[in-house]
């Protein structure tokens, strides 16, 4: 059973070492996070930080693409460049359906909401203010609102990433932003005045670090009969002396409209992420207008390296895009991410690997003729005796990133030890190890391999894993294996994916 799996010949563009060939990265330089994400008129907007003149982060621009399927991108010309303002940090975008600011001749059209970031005059001090601008052409061209800044308070040094919802029961716009290790909610029915409504955080969650990119999502609550529930992103940012570097929390609870309320304890803390590599995530605003499912994409970086990591002429990747939702567990309701169902689209047909029923063994590898660099494996493993089971990726002599699970202790676990070129900084060759309890006596795992990461989500969802790695090419082994005693394998499905430029022709 000899299986190529490496993506095809697409020799030139963005066929780069490490290049993912179906994860969003900007066409060359650096990235950071995702902005401005708003659904319309059949396209997906995606916005990013982008220092388009260096390797490294600079002064910060939106670089754009637009989708329609959330998987294939198309590149267009940077949307916002520093201005007399300062340079342009996170925020959102939405439709303005009603031109409730006036700014749109009328018509529907899009109004970005950001930070404007400089120093106060005279000073070394930031400065961040809340800005705004428009577009009448689907995005294509912005127009800075002359009356910018929309929002300032002096009071705060850290204070940014406007991310603004259209609350449907009140009819009027509110913004989350980040100020401080703390949130602060503000209303306005023209997205020009805003007026404060409420602050969130003080004592609520980690403050391992300031507090980044907000996000206020309605999510349903699976299972139930239409229930909703609010969640909260908020971003940590690097803390130097933290092992794990920036990370997302999350909160679930009420909004009134103006005021959101944690309704799990305090101290309880709720990671959005256990593995490294998913940072500043936000959702589409708008998407899609019909079913209005909430799709998350995260950075897949991390601030403790990102400057460093080894690629050549782009530096940075996002997260495959997560339809979020709330699952009522036995510690209570958890956000669950799923890697959205246009995903599918790329698996390539009759190429899949498939096992049923089989023995995992110890000494024995039931995959040892595949091999593979870009691809999706799905599976449920039941550990039975094995003391540990699981994948071991992207492998050769000198390298393997370890998926592994270790029945007698419940714990999942994520190696990148000996993932591949590690060596750009000291923290970044890392194990991750978490309590993950079996369902009925088995593990449920969805697992997306690229050129240069990992995302594992397991139990439909319920927990997520998103590591970079950084493999040689030619580290293409895999192995199912089984240490200790004897496992299964219920079901496995390993779908070679294809190239997402291989469909745009470039
Ligand atoms: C998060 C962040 C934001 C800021 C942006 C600057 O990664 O620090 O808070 O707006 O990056 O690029």
């Amino acid at each position: 059973m000899e299986q190529a799996m490496t993506t095809g010949a697409n020799a030139g563009a963005y066929r780069e070492k490490y290049r993912p060939q179906y994860h969003f990265t900007p066409p060359t330089m650096w990235m950071n996070d995702p902005n401005g994400m708003v659904y319309f008129e059949g396209e997906y907007h995606l916005f990013y930080q982008h220092h388009p003149d260096g390797m490294t982060w600079g002064p910060m621009h939106w670089g754009h693409a637009v989708s329609r399927d959330l998987v294939h991108w198309e590149h267009l010309p940077i949307a916002l460049a520093p201005d007399g303002n300062g340079a342009i940090f996170s925020g959102s975008a939405v439709v303005d359906w009603t031109d409730s600011c006036g700014l749109l001749g009328g018509r529907p059209g899009l109004v970005a909401l950001f930070t404007h970031a400089d120093h106060y005059p005279g000073s070394t001090r930031p400065r961040q203010r809340q800005s705004l601008a428009y577009s009448t052409d689907r995005g294509r061209t912005w127009t800075m609102y002359a009356g910018n800044p929309v929002l300032s308070d002096e009071r705060f040094t850290d204070f940014r990433d406007p991310k603004v919802i259209w609350y449907e029961p009140g009819a009027y716009w509110v913004m989350v932003l980040a100020a401080g290790d703390r949130v602060r909610l503000y209303t306005s029915g023209d997205l020009k005045a805003w007026t404060f409504a409420s602050e969130f955080g003080a004592d609520e969650g980690s403050h391992d670090g300031v507090w980044e990119c907000p996000d206020l999502i309605e999510l349903p609550v699976e299972g139930s009969a239409g229930q909703r529930k609010w969640a909260l992103l908020v971003s940590i940012g690097d803390h130097p002396e933290l092992a794990d570097g920036s990370k997302t929390q999350y909160f679930v609870g009420s909004f009134d409209g103006l005021a959101f309320v944690n309704e799990a304890s305090a101290e309880r803390v709720l990671w959005l992420d256990h593995g490294r590599d998913n940072y500043a995530g936000v959702t589409w605003a708008d998407a899609p207008r019909d079913g209005g499912r909430k799709v998350a994409v995260g950075w897949m970086s991390n601030w403790k390296y990102a400057n460093q990591t080894p690629t050549s002429t782009w530096r940075s990747a996002m997260t495959l895009p997560r339809e979020l939702s709330l699952r009522e567990t036995p510690e209570g309701l958890r956000l669950v991410q799923r890697p959205i169902s246009e995903l599918q689209g790329l698996r390539q047909a009759g190429r899949e690997v498939l096992l049923r029923d089989a023995a995992v063994e110890p000494g024995e590898n039931l995959l040892a003729g595949v091999c593979g660099d870009v691809y999706e494996l799905v599976c449920e493993l039941e550990p039975g005796t094995a003391a540990e089971i699981g994948f071991k990726l992207r492998t050769s002599a000198e390298e393997e990133t370890v998926i592994g699970y270790r029945a007698a202790e419940q714990t999942l676990i994520v190696d990148r030890r000996r993932s591949g070129e590690s060596s750009f900084h000291d923290g970044f060759a890392c194990r991750h190890e978490l309590r993950v309890p079996l369902r009925k006596g088995r593990l449920r795992l969805q697992l997306f391999v690229d050129q240069s990461s990992v995302e594992l989500f397991v139990h439909d969802g319920e927990i997520v894993l998103t590591d970079q790695i950084f493999p040689d090419p030619a580290s293409t082994g895999l192995a199912l294996y089984a240490e200790g005693g004897e496992g299964r394998a219920v079901e496995l499905q390993l779908y070679p994916l294809k190239s997402m430029y291989a469909l745009v022709g470039v």
